[in-house]
């Protein structure tokens, strides 16, 4: 089964269309990709697919159940949204304990997570003195403290400087090798075409691709032929 359904997905808002008649699957235990200009329906989707947002119509499945019916859903699916707001008077511990609790899990997954993201060290900072990168680590600590099979991101490497960028793609190439799902919005092409499996393309709302990725053809090319 795969990872993530979206089924003939639409989206208006007022008399902008969004997202419009949508589908596609996105395949477990690999990365995809999800690409598209600006304005194109990428994070309203997202957002469907998370339950943050009702489709006007057509129906999106995590493993063929809609997110809200989910048991337990941070453990099945982390998520890391655009512009993540956090408590700023919050320490970056603080906020991971606040979650922990809430979603009862064990107090030793705050350490794991710092640990994985690499914000250790600035652990008892509060986060409203956060460079924009920092912020990006915690919002993929806080996903990942449930240990989900899934993985959502909406541009994450947003704000990254390149070693951030660098290890970030070790990073999912690492979480997917273990046989997770990664469903990845990005602007940055030449980074996601290193690590992504599986393609897909919209724009306008509408789907214009959706396969596996040719190293061939080159993401820029196929991109620019189908989106731009
Ligand atoms: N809450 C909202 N109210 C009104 N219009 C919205 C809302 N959210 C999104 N839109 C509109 O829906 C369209 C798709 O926006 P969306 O944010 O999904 O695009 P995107 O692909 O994520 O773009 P970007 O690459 O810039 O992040 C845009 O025209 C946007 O203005
Ligand atoms: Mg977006």
């Amino acid at each position: 089964m795969p990872a993530i359904t979206v089924s003939h997905l639409s989206k208006s808002f007022g008399d902008v269309v969004a997202v419009d008649d949508l589908s596609f699957d996105v395949p477990s235990g690999a990365i995809t990709a999800f690409l598209g200009p600006n304005g194109a329906g990428k994070t309203t989707t997202l957002r469907m697919i998370l339950g943050l947002v009702t489709p006007t119509s057509g129906s999106t499945t995590i493993g063929g159940v809609p997110y809200r019916d989910l048991d337990r859903p941070l453990r099945k699916v982390g998520a890391v949204l655009e512009a993540t707001a956090f408590h700023p008077g919050l320490t970056a511990q603080s906020h991971l304990d606040g979650v922990r609790i809430a979603a009862g899990l064990s107090a030793g997954r705050v350490g794991e997570v710092l640990d994985r993201v690499d914000l250790d060290a600035v652990k008892h900072r509060r986060i409203g003195g956060f460079s924009l990168g920092m912020r990006q680590r915690l919002a993929l600590a806080t996903a990942l403290l449930g240990e989900p099979h899934l993985l959502v991101l909406d541009e994450p490497a947003n704000g990254l400087d390149p070693a951030g960028m660098r290890w970030l793609r070790g990073f999912l190439r690492g979480y997917a090798t273990d046989g997770h799902t990664v469903l990845v919005s990005t602007h940055v092409l030449a980074e996601i075409q290193q690590i992504a499996d599986h393609v897909v393309i919209i724009s306008a709302g509408r789907l214009r691709w959706n396969g596996p990725l040719d190293q061939e053809r080159g993401l820029e090319d196929l991109y620019l032929e189908v989106a731009g």
